[in-house]
């Protein structure tokens, strides 16, 4: 498969970072064929502008100023997020890529008022998601990013498939054996992408 993986952590030396690159490394090692995306490397501008909103619905004129992204996506066959959560939803650079990118005509068309998928040519979603929370106060809060990608996204590209969500909660308190056992989980993970 053709798998786009969408990072955004800006620090190189981070974990986060760490668990971008293993990413890469286990879908590489899967014998995936592997775009990396790693949006702070390739300063992508997140802002959608007034210009940007005003040609939003004008396909294909909407996806001029982005269309190296929209190329990409549209060859993607799975997607996988590498992100930190950030008052509990994605770093504004990611948040700016789907506002940008995942566009009329790119990622889905209004037919009848009905939103339709234009993302079946993926057939496989997954996430790396790290919180500074615990779980049980990422639940009391909703959640919105997991739900971002295990419903809003998954609804996107095709509700029947699965996903695979992996999150290091509690980053907090972590040590280096709860950092080395959740990249052993993404390293299992993404090897059986
Ligand atoms: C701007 C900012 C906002 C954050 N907001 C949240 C949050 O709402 N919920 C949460 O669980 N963690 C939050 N965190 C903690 C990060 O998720 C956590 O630090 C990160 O996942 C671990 O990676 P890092 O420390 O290497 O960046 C936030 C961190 C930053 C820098």
């Amino acid at each position: 498969m053709r798998v786009l993986v969408l990072h955004s952590h800006p620090v190189e030396s981070s974990y986060g970072n760490a668990l971008y690159m293993q990413t890469l490394e286990s879908l590489k090692t899967a014998g995936h064929e592997v775009d990396d995306c790693n949006l702070y490397a390739e300063n992508f501008d997140p802002v959608l502008s007034r210009h940007d909103r005003m040609v939003y619905h004008d396909y294909p004129e909407n996806t001029e100023l982005v269309k190296d992204y929209v190329d990409r996506l549209k060859l993607a066959e799975g997607l996988v997020i590498v992100t930190p959560v950030w008052n509990f939803g994605f770093p504004a650079i990611l948040k700016g890529y789907f506002d940008r990118v995942w566009l009329p005509g790119v990622s889905f068309d209004l037919v009848d008022g009905k939103v339709e998928s234009r993302l079946r040519h993926i057939r496989k979603l997954g996430a790396v998601l790290t919180y500074g929370a615990t779980p049980f106060r990422a639940f009391v809060a909703g959640n919105p990013p997991k739900k971002i990608v295990k419903r809003v996204l998954r609804a996107q590209i095709n509700p029947r498939r699965s996903v695979t969500f992996l999150a290091h909660y509690d980053m907090n308190n972590c040590t280096a054996e709860t950092r080395s056992a959740f990249m052993g989980k993404v390293k299992t993970a993404m090897e059986r992408f």
